[in-house]
């Protein structure tokens, strides 16, 4: 397997002058993410605002910010940290595991062990709170205990990956409109990346009950039927797993106090298959996720509204209308849970 060069911008000079003014240091990942030492994350004060607006244009560029720390984070302070980022305040959707520290409602605890926290969560290709209209802005990922034996999280970055698909497929795509098995939230296919402004895709494979097509050259809306969507949900896939070997995704593996922040519109993330393997094959992996309010709604086009009633009858014909649970399974053979 050979890994091309990374797809992506290399760090702008200004942003990273800025950073190291403060006496901090980022360093790109290859092919995406970035690395940042010197940041205490558990002081109270926090860097500079131009110091964060700098790491947050690059999360947004790289995808995703790896916090190196030399000791491990309080709750409050990873809390606290993951509202630096777009809204700036929690938005936290999830159930809290018994085994959370505190009970604290903004952590979501997930491990390997059901003891320990909630397993199995997030196998496929995905972004955090898709059931929304406005998503979140950005996710944290604090590994509590990485496993020895490692499983950590692929990311895939949505607007290098928007660049790779074929010229047929960016025209189909950007026509077309997925709709939240749960909430029925519409979000776009193809949306502007909002502070990157790169063309990205978007698309739930574990939450997605249907995919409404704006026809070409015509008013009128359609669903995709099942065999289309399959495809769709494959190419999908496809396309981020190919960022593996040509530059746009990472199988990133947690160094012990490690704090993940991602760019929740400009990554796409889900759990490498060797993170769910029981604990007896690859030691005990805890982690704590937090998750922050969108800034704007991911709104759809075409005149859609921002939500449809996903568990009543479809408003656009025949096609695949599949309200609750994981939604459309577009691989029998694929595990899927949120
Ligand atoms: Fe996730």
């Amino acid at each position: 397997m050979t890994t091309h060069a990374s797809t992506l911008p290399p760090l702008d000079t200004s942003r990273v002058a800025t950073i190291e003014k403060f006496g901090a240091k980022i360093t790109p990942l290859d092919p995406v993410g970035a690395e940042v030492e010197g940041i205490d994350l558990s002081s109270e004060e926090g860097p500079p605002v131009e110091v964060v607006e700098a790491l947050e244009r690059e999360m947004a560029e790289r995808g995703f910010l790896v916090f190196r720390n030399d000791q491990q984070l309080e709750v409050d302070d990873f809390l606290r940290v993951s509202r630096w980022w777009g809204g700036k305040e929690l938005h936290s959707t999830h159930g809290v595991h018994p085994a959370t520290p505190g009970g604290n409602p903004h952590i979501f605890r997930l491990s390997n062990d059901s003891r320990h926290g909630i397993p199995g969560v997030g196998p496929q290709w995905h972004n955090d709170g898709s059931f929304n209209t406005s998503t979140f802005s950005h996710a944290g990922y604090h590994i509590i205990r990485p496993p020895e034996k490692g499983g950590g999280t692929y990311f895939a970055h949505q607007g290098a990956a928007y660049d790779a698909l074929p010229e047929d497929r960016k025209e189909f795509w950007s026509r077309l409109s997925s709709v939240n098995s749960g909430s029925g939230v519409v979000h776009p296919l193809v949306h502007v990346h909002p502070v990157s402004g790169r063309r990205s895709i978007w698309l739930h494979l574990g939450m997605t009950g249907a995919v409404i097509e704006k026809l070409p050259n015509e008013a009128g809306f359609r669903l995709l039927n099942a065999d289309e969507l399959r495809q769709l949900c494959r190419e999908y896939n496809d396309i981020l797993n190919a960022g593996l070997d040509n530059g746009y995704a990472i199988a990133f593996e947690y160094q012990e106090n490690d704090c993940v922040f991602i760019d929740n519109l400009a990554v796409a993330h889900r759990a490498a298959p060797e993170a769910h393997l029981p604990v007896e094959e690859q030691g005990l992996r805890i982690m704590h996720r937090s998750t922050v309010r969108g800034v704007q709604d991911l709104a759809p086009g075409f005149g859609l509204p921002l939500q449809l009633n996903i568990r009543g009858a479809s408003p656009f014909g025949d096609g695949v209308w599949h309200g609750g649970g994981v939604g459309f399974r577009w691989d029998d053979r694929a595990r899927m849970q949120n």
